[in-house]
C-alpha cells in the first residue's frame, strides 16, 4: 500500500509568527505514502530515482498538496440549521439550537445527520475537527459510529448542561458525569477516535457540574475539555450575573480545574490581560471562529493579544453558527476581521492555523498537522485551475505568498479535489 503523488507541496514546521524559517515548499515535490503514514517528502527529481519501482507516481501539474485541515471547533447537530436568520448569541440559541438539539435524542436520526455533517467536511478538506454533540449520548455515539468506520481522527463529546436550557435537553451534575464517562469509556482511544468534556458554557452548567466536569479531566488525563468563552457582550454579563465571585468568564473555568494542555475554549473575543496570561501559563488553546463572529456580531477577535501572550490558537467554523464548513472561506473572514483591527493576516500564518497550529491546539501535532516522517497520511489535493477565475488570477501571481493569498481570499470546497485520510482518498471531486 505505497504510492506517490508528484505536484507542489507546503506543509508548516512551526509558527510563521515566531519563526522565519517556519514552512517548507517544493515546487515540484513528491510526497511518498507507505501505509497509510508519510514516508518521505522531497524534491521530485531527487526523490524519483530512489523511489522503488513497484511504487506508483501520480502526477498533478497544476495541484498544491497541504495538510488535512483542522476545524478546532464545531457542532455536528446544528448542521440542519446553518444559516439561521436575524438574531445574536443568546436569541439564536433559544430559537434555533435548542429547537433543533433537541431531536438528537433519536440516534438514527444523529447518525444520519453524522453522516451529512463528515460528508461536507471531507469535501471541504476538513480531516480532522474537535466536535460537540448534543446531550444526549446516543448523539455522541452515533457521530463516533460514523467516523469509525471511516477512519478518521475525531475529538468529540456530549454537551453537559444542567440549567438555563429546555427540560428535554438537561443532565443533571451526576448524570452528566456518569454519562461522560460511560462514554470515554467506549471511545476514548478507540483507532483514532478521542473523547472531550463538553460544559456547554459556564451559563447551562451550574459550579457543582463545573467541579464535577473539573474532577473527571484529573481522572481521565489524555482527555479533552471544550467549552464556549467571552463570546458575546451580553453573554458575559450573564454570567458576571451568575458567577459574582467570579473574577473574569474564564475564572469560572479555571475555579473548576478546566484549563490546561488540552482545553479548547471557542471564540475568546472578550477577553482582559489577566485572562490571556492564565491560558497561556496553562498551556490551554482558543479556537478562532471567524464566520461566527461576524454572523452573530459577536465581536472581533484580537490575534495579536494571542500572539503576545503566546496562547496556541486554532480556527474553527463553529457550523451552524458559523456560516461555511470550509477553513478556506473560515481564513477569508479572520483576514477581514484583523483588517477591521488595523493588522493584514499574513496568508502563512492563516495557513498555519488551519494545519499546524490546530492540530498543535488539539495537541495532535505528534500525528498530524504536517509531512514529517512517519505522520499520518492526511492531506489534501487543492486544485489550482478549478475555478475559471482562479485559473485565470494565479498566473498573475507573482509568489508563493502571492498564491496563498488567492487560495485564502478566493477558495472553497471547489478547490478541493481529493481528501486523504491515513494515506486512504476518502473524497474526489
Ligand atoms: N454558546 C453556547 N452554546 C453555543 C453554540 O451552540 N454556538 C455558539 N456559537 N455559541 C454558543
Ligand atoms: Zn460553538
Amino acid at each position: 500500500a505505497s504510492f506517490a503523488l508528484r505536484c507542489k507541496v507546503l506543509h508548516f514546521l512551526d509558527n510563521p509568527a515566531d519563526n522565519n524559517n517556519a514552512y517548507q515548499y517544493f515546487e515540484d515535490g513528491l510526497l511518498v505514502i507507505d501505509n497509510g503514514r508519510i514516508q518521505q517528502l522531497g524534491h521530485a527529481l531527487e526523490l524519483m530515482p530512489t523511489v522503488a519501482p513497484q511504487i506508483t507516481i501520480e502526477h498533478l501539474p497544476h495541484h498544491l498538496i497541504i495538510p488535512g485541515l483542522i476545524d478546532t471547533h464545531v457542532h455536528f447537530p446544528q448542521t440542519e440549521m446553518i444559516a439561521a436568520y436575524g438574531e445574536q448569541l443568546l436569541s439564536w440559541l433559544n430559537n434555533f439550537t435548542f429547537p433543533t438539539e433537541l431531536k438528537f435524542a433519536d440516534e438514527t436520526y444523529a447518525r444520519n445527520t453524522a453522516r451529512i455533517f463528515l460528508d461536507e467536511l471531507l469535501r471541504n478538506g476538513t480531516t480532522t475537527a474537535l466536535v460537540f454533540g448534543t446531550v444526549h449520548p446516543s448523539s455522541i455515539d452515533a457521530f463516533f459510529k460514523e467516523a469509525l468506520d471511516r477512519g478518521l481522527r475525531m475529538i468529540a463529546g456530549k454537551v453537559c448542561m444542567d440549567r438555563n436550557a429546555p427540560a428535554g435537553l438537561l443532565d443533571t451534575a451526576e448524570l452528566a458525569c456518569q454519562q461522560s464517562e460511560e462514554l470515554i469509556q467506549r471511545w476514548h482511544g478507540k483507532e483514532r477516535l478521542q473523547y472531550a468534556l463538553t460544559p456547554r458554557f459556564a451559563p447551562t452548567s451550574s459550579a457543582q457540574q463545573l467541579d464535577k466536569i473539573g474532577q473527571l479531566l484529573t481522572q481521565y488525563p489524555g482527555v479533552y475539555l471544550q467549552t464556549h468563552l467571552a463570546e458575546n457582550v451580553n453573554e458575559v454579563a450573564w454570567v458576571k450575573e451568575l458567577f459574582p465571585k467570579a473574577r473574569s468568564y474564564l475564572d469560572v473555568y479555571d475555579q473548576a480545574g478546566l484549563l490546561g494542555q488540552r482545553s479548547v475554549f471557542a471564540h475568546a473575543v472578550h477577553l482582559d490581560h489577566q485572562d490571556c496570561q492564565r491560558l497561556s501559563e496553562t498551556n490551554s488553546a482558543v479556537a478562532h471562529c471567524p464566520t461566527s463572529n461576524l454572523f452573530l456580531g459577536s465581536g472581533l477577535f484580537d490575534l495579536t493579544q494571542m500572539e503576545q501572550h503566546k496562547i496556541k490558537v486554532g480556527l474553527g467554523t463553529d457550523v451552524g453558527a458559523g456560516t461555511s464548513f470550509s477553513l478556506l472561506r473560515t481564513m477569508d473572514e479572520a483576514y477581514k476581521i484583523q483588517q477591521l483591527r488595523g493588522h493584514s493576516l499574513c496568508p502563512f500564518k492563516a495557513l498555519y492555523l488551519a494545519t499546524l497550529g490546530g492540530a498543535r491546539a488539539l495537541d495532535i501535532d505528534a500525528h498530524v498537522g504536517n509531512f514529517l516522517n512517519g505522520k499520518e497520511a492526511d492531506f489534501i489535493v487543492i486544485d489550482l485551475h478549478a475555478t475559471a477565475l482562479l485559473r485565470y488570477r494565479v498566473d498573475f501571481c507573482q509568489s508563493l505568498k502571492d498564491l496563498l493569498f488567492v487560495l485564502n481570499t478566493l477558495g472553497d470546497d471547489r478547490l478541493i479535489l481529493r481528501t486523504y485520510s491515513l494515506g486512504q482518498c476518502v473524497h474526489q471531486r
